[in-house]
């Protein structure tokens, strides 16, 4: 008999054991579920928000990962597996290329509505599962785990991993109501889903790909810029090409700290498209609040 070789990923999936949340666990998760709901019905981009309700993920609790997976795979092809907490790259990289989403399972505490450093569970599902329920995304997710694993490979994960920080967590996309929000970092956090729109402090540049390469960015902070895409085909489409000659290519240029400007760069045009008709931004005080809900 074939000796069945054992995945390397296997050894990171654990259960989610749905049935032993507490009744104080699933109340925060009401809250937090909540307060978003309130927070994102205009502001988060309606590829966002009709994952959300084709998933049935809603207020009444923690969903059961099984039922969630189902419905996930139904329409994209994808399915979430249960991880401890952040997983090594490569493992994450392989989840991804095989259309596999890791999410945490616990949930954070009282005391952490606003602030959590770590993804959990609120993060995971409700920040970044709806937008995979959207073919097109779908695709660049995997590809993104592709392009994670060949990146490893040639060493040069940190660039790689602003494009993933700068899209996947904090992306804005340009619709016809206005700006409005993608990144799952910006989904899952009361402030910064406003800051991210409505404070004039940020800049808003239109996504380059090479530019988001260089570009640093802070983890315990709201994001000092953001990069807006006009739709996922087009980022899609700008990430598609082999990445090796342009890791070469960068290489040899300094890196961009997060809150600078550089010659070449555009900023997104609030004046532009459809934005007449969106609502006012807001031109107030900055909300300056130090807090950062939680990455990736
Ligand atoms: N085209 C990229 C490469 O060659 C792969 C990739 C696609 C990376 C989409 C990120 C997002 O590495
Ligand atoms: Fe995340």
């Amino acid at each position: 008999m074939i000796e069945a070789r054992r995945d390397p990923i296997a050894d990171f999936a654990i259960e989610q054991y749905w049935s032993e949340y507490s009744e104080g666990e699933h109340a925060t998760w009401r809250l937090l579920f909540e307060r978003q709901q309130r927070l994102l019905a205009k502001r988060a981009c309606r590829e966002y928000l009709d994952g959300l309700v084709g998933l049935g993920v809603a207020a009444d609790g923690i969903p059961d990962f099984r039922h969630l997976s189902d419905v996930l795979d139904n329409a994209t092809g994808w399915r979430i597996v249960a991880v401890p907490g952040l997983v090594p790259d490569d493992v994450f990289f392989t989840y991804l290329a095989r259309r596999r989403f890791p999410s945490t399972c616990f949930i954070r505490r009282r005391e952490q509505l606003d602030y959590l450093q770590e993804p959990d569970i609120f993060h995971d599902i409700c920040g970044h599962v709806p937008l995979l329920m959207n073919p097109v995304f779908a695709d660049y997710m995997q590809a993104y785990g592709e392009g994670g694993l060949k990146a490893l490979g040639l060493g040069h994960l940190d660039r790689l991993a602003r494009l993933y920080w700068y899209t996947v967590e904090f992306g804005l996309i340009a619709t016809q109501e206005g700006l409005r929000v993608y990144g799952s970092g910006i989904l899952s956090s009361a402030g910064e889903s406003v800051y991210c729109l409505e404070d004039p402090k940020p800049q808003r540049l239109c996504f380059d790909l090479r530019r988001v390469m260089r570009t640093r960015y802070r983890i315990d902070d709201f994001q000092q810029t953001y990069f807006v895409i006009n739709d996922f085909q087009q980022l899609f489409d700008a990430t598609r090409p082999d990445f090796a000659p342009i890791y070469r290519e960068i290489a040899s240029l300094t890196d961009i700290e997060p809150e600078a400007l550089i010659d070449e760069d555009r900023e997104f045009d609030p004046g532009g498209a459809g934005e007449k008709n969106g609502p006012q931004v807001d031109r107030g005080p900055s909300l300056g609040r130090k807090r950062l809900e939680d990455v990736r």
